[in-house]
């Protein structure tokens, strides 16, 4: 059935959008965790690395993939490739989306929670803060109630079509995330002992690189850019014809980037600061922001309480358009594959959503006996999306683009149909970053884990 698609208004409105499914808690709670966990600097070298070398192409083959189709990733393989198996592809990167949102939203939840314990943190004591969050987080109900909150309003939003005024909204609470966030990098730089935290991340330790620090810094680079999932390919398709698809994945390549080395920048020189072992985990940051605006709360408890808010609010803001891009690919899906009503999609996958992430919030507390492959339910869900099926999805598309579609029909949607004064260089280095760069270094890593 063919409908009329919506597009996006403008290029900054296709980065914006683009870039607000890309900046979110990956950038300011994972990146900093997994930085800390795997070893700082040499980890965040191999980041880099992976988000050029292979998250970049694969941004590329989904832009090219969802606009030339103009449909979600599952339409969109039947349309390029009928009658093939493509579309099983387009399938399996309905579902990591969803299995995403599960545990994001439990996150998400936290978010919530430390929004309204804004008002006490100037008041408590320095060790109160600190060990705030894990009496939070292995507590039964509370998070559950932040998870409901969180996921509650993700699907409010995209049943409620308000998604257009989200945007707007972020286009004003981004740049205020951005300066708060360097306001605590330079304020959590002032406290003593932070240079450690500072070393931490510029002065690599080559000894600690081993396969699964780059599996996690391959993996960090696809959640961050929500890529492997058809998020940017869903959004591709809502983009119109003469926007430059190089453009705008450098656009949003380079934000999300650039957020998350600074988000490093504000957790972990106040993580050496408060005494926090680098490698803490999951809560790391929600453990030591509260322990930078208690800090600022001696000087002004006023201060420390709206810096304190603000900041989770626009955190708040930045994971909701996340998490909205995450349903979005799931509801394009049913409502246009399937012919469901959208408040049926929105009901089912936040309800399924809903349930796995109790499991995973729970995990934390009552079900933190219960492992898989040695893992808690929360951290095997992260690392089954992050470190195998994003990359899946984005070698299979990376395959798509680079050996399936015509190169001719890949040339004329990269140059908007020769309208772009194509660089026939550009083009050569990226479709050979498409073809063999990134599949390779992917199918690499996947190897190196298994040996
Ligand atoms: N990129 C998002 C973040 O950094 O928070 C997370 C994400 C969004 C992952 C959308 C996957 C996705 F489909």
């Amino acid at each position: 059935m063919e409908r009329k698609r919506e597009t996006f208004g403008s290029r900054f409105a296709v980065v914006m959008a683009m870039a607000g499914s890309a900046i979110g808690l990956g950038n300011i709670w994972r990146f900093p965790y997994m930085a800390g966990e795997y070893g700082g600097a040499a980890f965040i070298i191999v980041y880099i690395a992976a988000s050029l070398i292979l998250a970049l192409p694969i941004f590329f083959a989904e832009s090219i993939i969802g606009r030339r189709s103009g449909l979600g990733t599952f339409g969109a393989m039947e349309k390029l490739a009928p009658g093939t198996g493509w579309k099983w592809v387009g399938l399996l990167t309905v579902l990591s989306p969803i299995i995403i949102l599960s545990y994001y939203s439990v996150v998400g939840g936290w978010s919530v929670e430390y929004l309204f314990k804004s008002f006490e943190f100037a008041r408590m004591q320095e060790n109160e803060v600190t060990g705030f969050f894990g009496l939070f987080i292995s507590s039964t109900w509370m998070p559950i109630l932040a998870h409901t909150a969180f996921l509650l309003l993700v699907g409010g939003v995209v049943l409620g079509g308000v998604r257009k005024g989200i945007e707007q909204f972020t286009k004003i609470t981004m740049p205020i995330l951005f300066v708060l966030i360097l306001v605590i990098a330079i304020y959590g730089l002032s406290l003593p002992g932070s240079g450690k935290g500072v070393e931490y991340l510029v002065k690599p330790d080559f000894s600690k690189l081993t396969p699964s620090t780059v599996t996690a810094a391959m993996g960090q680079a696809f959640f961050s850019l929500s890529l492997g999932v058809g998020t940017i390919l869903t959004y591709a398709s809502y983009m119109k014809k003469d926007e430059n698809i190089l453009v705008s994945g450098l656009g949003t390549a380079g934000f999300d980037l650039f957020f998350a080395i600074l988000a490093g920048f504000a957790v972990m020189p106040a993580v050496f600061a408060a005494g926090i072992a680098p490698g803490a985990g999951p809560g790391i940051v929600f453990e030591t922001l509260p322990y930078i605006f208690n800090k600022m709360g001696a000087a002004s408890p006023l201060l420390c309480t709206g810096i304190s808010f603000l900041f989770f609010f626009t955190i708040l803001a930045a994971a909701l358009t996340s998490a909205i891009s995450m349903m979005e690919v799931g509801v394009a899906f049913l409502t246009e594959e399937k012919e469901m009503h959208r408040w049926s999609a929105v009901l089912l996958i936040t309800g399924f959503a809903w349930i796995v992430g109790v499991l995973c919030s729970l995990s934390f507390g009552p079900l933190s006996g219960v492992k898989i492959l040695g893992n808690s339910i929360f951290d095997f869900l992260d690392k089954l999306c992050s470190n195998w099926l994003l990359p899946l999805g984005g070698l299979l598309f990376t395959l798509f683009v680079g050996w399936k579609m015509s190169p001719s029909d890949v040339f004329d949607e990269f140059t908007n149909s020769g309208t772009l004064k194509a660089n026939k260089a550009v083009f050569k280095t990226v479709m050979l970053l498409i073809r063999y760069v990134a599949p390779a270094g992917i199918i690499a890593v996947f190897i190196s884990l298994l040996v």
